[in-house]
């Protein structure tokens, strides 16, 4: 089997979490949000490198982050990202250390409690189907709203997934799927629906409830509640 890849994008400024430094080097017990995603990355045996996007500005924070809990490594490289999430992951994705048929996770370095056990039910599912990302029912009903706040449509709720990630992806089609997106100006919010937009069907496997996105400071208290039971 070829090693894994782990993109962890890692580039953006937290304009919702707000405050000076950027989420992803706001420490939870002490240990940077970054460091708990890099860390979980390298403990498995599957996975051959890190490549996490940052912003040339944050490079001394991020070193710092690594250092200080012993994750600077030749398996984790550094690349510069850019001004969206997408254009942060496509600089990663054109590394030479992917090769096309090898997979490819994406997770957001703000996500601190991916597990192993999270990444290998969707790197397992990805294997067989090319493309797979972790999903969780949605509790409240969903609706569609006009600008001027009138209720356009309730969406079926059985039908819908909050998606997390760890997503995951045979390279090749993950870098096809972002050539495409690059040359239709096709921009969105997750890795799958560039793929989608290719055609590839992307399977959805059962996500983890504490894979929480840290947001905003209100999702760092309840991080640090998990911590604490
Ligand atoms: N990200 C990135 N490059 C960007 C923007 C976001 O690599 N230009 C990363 C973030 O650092 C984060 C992940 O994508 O790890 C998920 O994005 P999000 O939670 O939206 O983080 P931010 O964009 O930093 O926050 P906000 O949208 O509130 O500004
Ligand atoms: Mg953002």
């Amino acid at each position: 089997m070829e090693p894994w890849t782990i993109i962890l994008p890692a580039a953006g400024s937290g304009l919702r979490f707000g405050g000076d430094v950027p989420k992803q080097y706001r420490h939870l017990r002490g240990i940077s949000l970054i460091s708990y995603s890099v860390r979980t990355a390298l403990s498995m045996p599957e996975v051959g490198h890190v490549i996490i996007a940052i912003n040339p500005e944050h490079r001394a924070m991020c070193e710092h982050a690594l250092s200080s809990q012993h994750l600077q490594s030749d398996r984790v490289l550094i690349v510069e990202g850019g001004t969206e999430r997408q254009q942060s992951i496509h600089a990663a994705l054109q590394h030479a250390v992917i090769s096309d048929s090898s997979l490819v996770f994406v997770h957001d370095a703000v996500r601190p409690f991916a597990t192993f056990d999270l990444y290998r039910r969707v790197g397992l599912a990805a294997m067989e189907h090319g493309a797979a990302i972790p999903g969780l029912a949605v509790r409240d009903t969903i609706k569609s709203v006009f600008d001027g706040g009138i209720v356009e449509a309730t969406l079926p709720r059985s039908v819908l997934r909050a998606v997390q990630t760890p997503q995951c992806f045979r390279a090749g089609v993950l870098r096809s799927a972002y050539a495409h997106a690059a040359e239709l100006g096709i921009t969105a919010t997750d890795d799958a629906s560039l793929v989608e937009a290719i055609g590839i069907p992307v399977l959805c496997v059962e996500g983890d409830e504490r894979n929480i996105k840290v947001t905003t400071p209100l999702d760092l208290l309840i991080a640090e509640a998990f911590l604490a039971v």
